[in-house]
């Protein structure tokens, strides 16, 4: 995809596309504004006989508008003026790029950047414009022999901009987004595969070759005669029903001498049919989506290594299937974490914080100066939060409030959910140093409060994505959530942004 900038009035710009927006009560946006006075009234006279929608999320596509040079006019509700904030400016864009789904266009440029979104810089439309449109332009076809048809054959996005200042804010914006779209790409691509084609092996291969493309990158892969060695017996304990063997993958972007880097964790399971605690048939199929935080992870370090960001990351990655069969693991068993900590296992269904807590715990090697890990832990955290919001659960204030600060200012939010010593009760074991479960409440905090203890002297957070990772239903995929929120949090953490 290219980018540019243009301060050009839109009525004067050639090209495939112009996005304008309008609001309720007839009032026009900027671009709209001279469009209107080149066509000599043509928009006013359309929203006054009822012709245009202003209602957001809706949008029509207009040709042969007169006085307007470029071939489509793209015009999109903006509801109401006082309302509009960065929700409702994505909502538009986004509107504005289902309408011209069934047009061969190649190049646009949007007008709603020069609108007043409330709080948002240049730098920041430029951002959620570039990533709404990747998100739309988003396919998965891979595994379908006919259809293979990618949508619109866009390659170059324009941005309005009011001045040549804001012109190389937005600009930065725009390449920042396009390295955020290439990783939630690659994050969704890595979520929808099947899990008999994205297997444990499979995400260490992909990991290997993403390194091969980035200098400061390296990937290691370490196999279950590594992880035995290293006493991870409650990560090996999980891939004990499976024929795919167990990888740690651990990748590492330096891109700052001598700074203590950030540890990403990703929960990785590429399959959870529960184990000998098997789940349900119904909708069993969405557990393929168990390794998003895995997927999350890696995109996010591939972001900071696309762009070449000052900073150390570590994103380390414990994956395997959680399957039942004659060599699984049972419920009551009991397993020792790499910790040296006990851990009775009376729910097989509760792996990710078996497989988490022994990637923790090697996480230390690093002397990390936050560790984040991201996972689809629990429903819980589906009933807690729907799925709007991701669950971030911390040891730590400030991390927390950093978290949840990006979250907000990459429209990709979070929400703290209390880790009160209370809940570390329910995990009491009577045979083992604790439990992997907590019984059904607060399942998302027990499930935080257990990796808890495999974090202590650490800054760690924990990000379950349980209801955000991906959808269900007609519109069932991966999402790419949270890769803009973490990325948005290395950013800020590299000092990169604007
Ligand atoms: N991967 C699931 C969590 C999950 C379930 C995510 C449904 C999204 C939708 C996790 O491994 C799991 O099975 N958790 C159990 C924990 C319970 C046994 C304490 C759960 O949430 O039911
Ligand atoms: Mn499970
Ligand atoms: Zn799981």
């Amino acid at each position: 995809m290219d980018y540019f900038t243009t301060t050009s009035a839109a009525a004067t710009r050639t090209g495939g596309a112009l996005v304008i927006g309008v609001y309720e009560r007839g009032k026009l946006g900027t671009g709209a504004a001279d469009v209107d006075k080149a066509s000599g009234g043509a928009l006013a006279k359309m929203l006054k006989g009822g012709d245009l929608c202003a209602t957001l999320g809706r949008a029509i596509v207009l040709q042969n508008v007169p006085g307007v040079r470029a071939q489509r006019l793209v015009v999109a509700g903006l509801g109401k003026a006082g309302e509009f904030g960065v929700r409702q400016f994505r909502r538009a864009t986004l509107a504005a790029m289902q309408a011209l789904d069934e047009y061969r266009v190649r190049d646009l440029v949007s007008y709603l950047t020069l609108e007043d979104v409330a709080g948002a810089s240049p730098y920041y439309l430029a951002r959620y414009t570039v990533e709404s449109i990747g998100d739309t332009l988003y396919r998965f076809n891979e595994m379908k022999s006919r259809e293979k048809k990618g949508g619109l054959p866009l390659s170059k996005i324009g941005i309005a901009v009011a001045s040549r200042g804001d012109g190389t804010r937005a600009m930065l914006g725009a390449q920042h987004a396009d390295a955020i779209v290439s990783s939630m790409n690659l994050a969704k691509d890595f979520g929808n595969l099947p899990a008999n084609v994205c297997t444990p092996a499979y995400l260490a291969r992909a990991a290997q070759q993403l390194a091969k493309r980035h200098a400061k990158l390296q990937t290691q892969v370490l196999n279950e005669a590594d992880m035995k060695k290293l006493g991870m017996h409650s990560l090996l304990s999980v891939s004990n029903g499976s024929v795919e063997p167990a990888k740690l993958i651990v990748m590492q972007y330096k891109g700052a001498a001598g700074k203590q880097p950030v540890a990403l964790v990703g929960k990785g399971i590429t399959f959870d049919a529960g184990g000998i605690s098997l789940k349900p048939g119904p909708g069993m199929d969405e557990m393929k989506f168990d390794m998003c935080g895995a997927a999350a992870v890696i995109a996010a370090i591939a972001t900071a290594a696309q762009l070449k960001l000052p900073i150390n990351v570590v994103a380390i990655v414990p994956t395997c299937e959680n399957l039942p069969s004659g060599t699984a693991t049972r419920p009551g068993d009991i397993v020792k974490s790499m910790s040296g900590q006990t851990i009775e296992i009376l729910n097989t269904d509760a792996e990710g914080r078996l497989i988490l807590c022994d990637a923790l715990t090697y996480a230390r090697k690093f002397k990390p100066a936050a560790v984040i890990d991201v996972a689809t832990l629990t429903g819980a955290c589906v009933i807690a939060l729907g799925h709007h919001l991701t669950g971030i659960m911390s040891n730590n204030d400030a991390l927390a409030e950093s978290i949840a600060t990006a979250g907000i200012t990459a429209d990709d939010r979070g929400w703290r959910l209390p880790m009160a010593d209370e809940y570390a009760q329910q995990l009491k074991s009577n045979f083992a140093d604790f439990a992997n479960v907590g019984g059904r409440e607060g399942g998302a905090i027990t499930a935080a409060c257990f990796l808890g203890k495999f974090t202590e002297g650490l800054d760690w957070a924990h990000l379950d994505i349980a209801g955000t990772a991906w959808r269900s239903g007609s519109k069932k995929g991966s999402t790419g959530r949270p890769v803009p929120m973490l990325a948005e949090f290395l950013l800020a953490r590299a000092g990169a942004l604007p």
